[in-house]
């Protein structure tokens, strides 16, 4: 392995998910089994323009491995957006003697590291973290699993007042412009229907499914719905559509919002940033740069970071196809 890279930076950015500490400790640990300094970045690009730094070793990162959240903090940073932005976090990782850069974030982040590495060569890392799991080149982003299992269990709940009050509830999901965290949370939890931006159900066709659902003796429901879903209504315009289409309907509303971000990540996703922060490390120390690393089939790879954030992961059809089965 080339030794040319002797510092390597490592931030967390825009919308935080379970998992991001793991990932940052894995980034540490691997610098140090391979004598090279860590540095942490505070508040993602913000802390990168102002030199908000913190010098890590192997032992700084213990007991976060189960801690949601994380610990360098996180924000969506305007200033980056700009070259005068730009030209200051440079400066900062100049005078710090930093050599490489890990980003651990979602499309926001890796745009910026684009844009950023094309301005000045300055070898950046993806490590793809969102929730949402809407990153192309990988079929896992880090948080993803842990958010599902969170949304299910609170669907789970929902359906146990549902049941005793014969009700109908929309829950909302996050999911801005992927329907993955609502059609295998609402599949997984037994959901009567799943609206996703991805296909576009439409105000009659949810009507007459819940007509049919009722005839066909179903007490309660569960209706999942995305954030983006393209119906055009909110959860909450939703109810009242339904109130005063579907007298037969006591209708209620639950979004579940930003609950899904936060908590302990499951071992899937301690495991994948395990993995994910040694890959990156080792990737940058072999001198690659302008990639995102992602497992595909469970085997680790690169993804060009061009590549991961202009091609949305695509929804899997065959689910979809489930979920109307299970639905009748
Ligand atoms: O990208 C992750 C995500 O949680 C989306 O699902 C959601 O739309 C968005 O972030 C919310 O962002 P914020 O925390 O800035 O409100």
């Amino acid at each position: 392995m080339s030794q040319i890279i002797k510092k390597i930076a490592v931030l967390t950015s825009g919308g935080d998910s379970p998992g991001m500490n793991a990932a940052i400790r894995s980034v540490v640990r691997t610098c140090a089994y391979h004598n090279i300094e860590a540095v942490g970045v505070y508040r993602g690009y913000e802390g990168l323009i102002e030199g908000d730094f913190v010098e890590l070793n192997a032992r700084s990162v213990r007991g976060v491995i189960n801690k949601g959240g994380t610990f360098l903090k996180s924000a969506r940073s305007k200033r980056f957006r700009t070259p005068e932005g730009r030209k200051m976090a440079y400066d900062q990782l100049i005078a710090n003697h930093i050599d490489s850069i890990v980003l651990i974030g979602g499309d926001g982040t890796f745009t910026g590291g684009l844009i950023f590495n094309s301005e000045y060569q300055f070898p950046v890392m993806g490590i793809p973290g969102t929730i949402d799991n809407d990153i192309n080149g990988t079929d896992r982003t880090l948080g993803y699993d842990t958010a599902l299992n969170t949304a299910v269990e609170a669907i789970d709940k929902i359906r146990d007042t549902a049941h005793s009050h014969d009700r109908l509830f929309f829950v909302e999901v996050m999911g801005r412009d992927v329907g993955h965290i609502a059609l295998n949370a609402g599949v997984g939890a037994g959901a009567e229907e799943i609206l996703i931006p991805e296909e576009d159900m439409g105000i009659d066709r949810l009507v007459e499914s819940l007509i049919r659902s009722k005839k066909s003796g179903k007490s309660s429901s569960i209706v999942v719905v995305a954030e983006g879903d393209k119906i055009g209504k909110s959860v909450f315009e939703l109810k009242d559509y339904v109130d005063e289409n579907l007298e037969e309907y006591d209708v209620r509303v639950s979004v579940l919002g930003h609950m899904q971000r936060g908590g302990s990540p499951t071992c899937y996703d301690r495991v994948l940033a395990s993995r994910m922060g040694v890959k990156a490390v080792e990737s940058l120390l072999e001198g690659k740069s302008n990639y995102m690393v992602g497992t595909i089939h469970d085997i680790m790879t690169l993804c060009p970071l061009d590549k991961a954030i202009k091609g949305k992961s695509k929804i899997n059809k065959e689910l979809v196809r489930v979920s109307d089965i299970m639905t009748t």
